[in-house]
């Protein structure tokens, strides 16, 4: 099922409206919060794969500043968001890539990724697919 574009920022006010109303103060993280918090430690903060844990691991972490480049040129936000929900959604977690539950279990929003069909999903994936955007390089 399809949810139309202009539906986005009345569910982006609404799920804002419930966290006032809940008396929620506490924002979510950013994009690049989570991203320092939870993939820098192997990926690098610059997502070239050069993180302090790298050296210590069996497999590298990937570089995930190429990931546009590899793909002719378009990041591949659905496959990249798979990626991370695999590794948990398919697995709980693995040797490889840790468990990233929090950042699954946020709250949804529609997000067309690339593939033209507007997908509920979590919050804080997206923005973390949408920091990685901001570090592909051309
Ligand atoms: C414990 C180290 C570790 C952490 C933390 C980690 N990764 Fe990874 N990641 C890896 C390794 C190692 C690989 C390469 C092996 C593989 O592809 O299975 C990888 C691969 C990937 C890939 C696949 C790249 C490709 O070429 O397809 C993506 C996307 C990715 N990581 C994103 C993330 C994101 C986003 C986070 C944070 C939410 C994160 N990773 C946290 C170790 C880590």
């Amino acid at each position: 099922m399809q949810t139309p574009t202009r539906l986005i920022p009345l569910a982006v006010a609404l799920a804002l409206g419930a966290c006032v109303l809940a008396g929620a103060p506490e924002p979510e993280p950013t994009g690049a919060e989570d991203f320092a918090d939870y993939c820098a430690s192997c990926h690098g903060l610059s997502g070239k794969g050069d993180g302090a844990l790298a050296k210590t691991l069996e497999h590298r972490p990937a570089n995930l500043t190429r990931l546009a480049r590899a793909n002719g040129g378009t990041f591949p936000t659905t496959p990249v968001m798979a990626k991370i929900w695999g590794y948990t959604g398919g697995k709980g977690g693995s040797d490889i890539m840790p468990n990233f539950g929090p950042l699954l279990d946020s709250d949804t929003i529609p997000y067309e990724g690339g593939d033209g069909i507007m997908t509920p999903t979590p919050l804080r994936l997206v923005q973390i697919a949408e920091h990685l955007k901001t570090l592909q390089v051309k």
